[in-house]
């Protein structure tokens, strides 16, 4: 059996959890938890929840110990994609095939819809009972989460992508943008299972940030060339949204054919960090070559 094979119980795990932790529509206040779960339960490819279980695999870490960081993680993703395609921010009206959370409701549900998913992350690490007695673990899961999300991560990447919009970046700026805002939350992804274990040696853990730093940036060149090429079946997002609010993205400053090239080296660099490595890591190379070769943005 391949990682591939498990990807679909990986899915259906995570989405378990999810419906779990997210509190019922029938729960006061209605709106909100519609809202929540409307956003948080509309598909999506998962790949961060993923990547927790790859990383998992390839440390020997138990899926059980995961769930909790997986969830979280993706529940900070799901809360970052709302603000995202705010009007404010993108603008966008579409999102997994579905109208965006500010469309389907309106702007001020979903930007609450959005605040209250990163409570409810740090809640999950802070009371799943697969963590509950290791405090330590606990502890270097939240702040690696904090640190992935804030003003030096997701958060701060999302201000620079705004400020940049219009301005003529070169490579290194560019990149640092999309570290910023998609790479951590990826690396994020992938120490999350490191983290649940003292005894991961150096060599290691430097491998896996290797590995997933290149995957980060390859992430969202990827992902900016499906906005060009993208359909709408494909994406579920309206396609040229970059193109409209004149985006800092890699296809828009430097071409189509540089950043099809730049993709394909930083899949080839995340490979090498962990060619050394067994089968116990196949899952990690799957994930890589989704990222880089899938149509679903
Ligand atoms: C979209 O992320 C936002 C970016 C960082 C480019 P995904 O492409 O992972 O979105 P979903 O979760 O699959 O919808
Ligand atoms: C978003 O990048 C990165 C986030 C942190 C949400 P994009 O703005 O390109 O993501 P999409 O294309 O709307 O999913
Ligand atoms: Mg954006
Ligand atoms: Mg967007
Ligand atoms: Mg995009």
């Amino acid at each position: 059996m391949t990682f591939n094979d498990r990807v679909e119980a990986y899915i259906a795990r995570i989405e378990g959890v999810l419906d779990h932790y997210l509190p019922a529509e029938s729960v006061a206040p209605t709106i909100l938890h519609q809202a929540m779960r409307y956003s948080a339960l509309s598909g999506g490819k998962r790949i961060r929840p993923l990547l927790v279980y790859a990383s998992g695999e390839a440390l020997g870490v138990a899926p059980d110990m995961l769930d909790a960081p997986a969830v979280a993680i993706e529940l900070m993703h799901t809360f970052s994609l709302i603000h995202d395609d705010l009007p404010a921010m993108d603008n966008d009206d579409l999102r997994r095939g579905r109208p965006t959370a500010h469309r389907a409701f309106d702007e001020a549900t979903a930007i609450l819809a959005a605040d209250a998913m990163q409570p409810l992350a740090f809640e999950v690490l802070a009371t799943h009972p697969a963590l509950r007695d290791h405090p330590a673990i606990q502890v270097r899961l939240t702040a690696l989460l904090a640190d992935a999300c804030g003003s030096r991560g997701m958060t701060g990447g999302q201000s620079m992508d705004m400020t940049s919009e219009g301005k003529r970046l070169d490579p290194a700026e560019l990149e640092h943008i999309y570290r910023l805002k998609t790479g951590y939350l990826l690396r994020a992804s992938v120490l999350s299972a490191a983290y649940c274990r003292a005894d991961v040696p150096l060599a290691t853990l430097h491998a896996l940030e290797r590995f997933v730093d290149a995957l980060g940036l390859a992430f969202q060149v990827r992902d900016d060339i499906l906005d060009i090429e993208g359909t709408t079946a494909e994406t579920g997002k309206t396609g040229g949204s970059d193109l409209a609010s004149d985006k800092a993205t890699y296809p828009h400053l430097f071409g189509m054919a540089e950043a099809r090239a730049r993709a394909d080296e930083l899949l080839k660099q995340a490979m090498d960090a962990i060619a050394d490595a067994g089968p116990s890591y196949d899952g990690l190379r799957w994930a890589a070559r989704f990222i880089v070769l899938r149509q679903r943005a």
